[in-house]
């Protein structure tokens, strides 16, 4: 049984089957699933998903794409948002510089700003970096967000970085990627990252894995993503789908 550690329901390629998918999950052995946010809308929605659904947290934030779009009162509502039930996380939140889809000067501003939300409520962060990793591990360091700790979702940097991650005391998430042929750089982070320090996710509807890609990502993909990583390690599946949910449960404080 697998804990997705992160996934978009709220996005509206799901609009079509989200409730027949995830009454599904049980049986398809995702025993539980982080809504992750990417705008107040979608935390909003992430929050109504974890209410309806008992396998389902959530996360609350603004994805650096819509940084541009964040104000005070965005804020405001992010400091009500984070108070409610289930939710675990602050995120995604972070720095893209490969969409630059709002200033990077932007980004960065609103990135520190909801590390400090997350350290204000004591709860872990959920990082999106793309072409950005000096600026966002600087981030991470000036704002001290290794006190609250946190993961690098889908990680796709290098083995040097990975090492600083970890000696931070922040966990590495693993998405489909893993599972592409060209994946040889990732493959080498997982060798050499502990298995108590790994996190496995979908990202979905985004990023599904060999030999799906190219299709509408959902949760019960990840065992794709799992059975590499076992490889990877040389443990078995199941090794692999307990020890990445004790480290989900033990990240976001969940006690199930
Ligand atoms: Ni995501």
């Amino acid at each position: 049984m697998f804990f997705d550690s992160h996934a978009h329901y709220d996005d509206k390629r799901f609009d079509t089957d989200r409730e027949a998918l995830l009454e599904s999950m049980q049986q398809k052995k995702v025993s539980y699933i982080l809504n992750a946010a990417s705008n107040t809308d979608s935390s909003l929605q992430g929050i109504n998903l974890a209410k309806e659904y008992d396998f389902v947290y959530a996360s609350v934030g603004v994805h650096p794409h819509d940084a541009a779009e964040i104000t005070e009162e965005t804020m405001q509502v992010l400091e009500e948002y984070i108070k409610q039930p289930k939710v675990v996380a602050v995120g995604e939140i972070g720095l893209d510089y490969y969409y630059d889809y709002s200033p990077r000067d932007v980004q960065q501003y609103w990135f520190r700003r909801q590390i400090q939300l997350a350290r204000d409520v004591k709860k872990p962060i959920i990082i999106h970096m793309r072409d950005a990793t000096q600026d966002t591990m600087n981030i991470v360091m000036e704002e001290k967000a290794f006190e609250v700790g946190g993961v690098f979702h889908c990680y796709s940097g290098s083995l040097e970085i990975a090492k600083q991650i970890l000696q931070m005391g922040m966990y590495i998430s693993i998405a489909g990627p893993i599972t592409f042929k060209n994946a040889t750089k990732a493959v080498e982070v997982v060798k050499a990252v502990p298995m108590d320090r790994l996190l496995i996710e979908t990202d979905a509807p985004y990023l599904t894995p060999a030999p799906y890609r190219g299709k509408r990502n959902d949760s019960s993909f990840i065992h794709y993503t799992a059975q590499k990583v076992a490889d990877i390690k040389g443990i078995s599946i199941e090794e692999v789908a307990k020890q990445t949910m004790q480290n989900t449960f033990s990240l976001f404080g969940i006690k199930r």
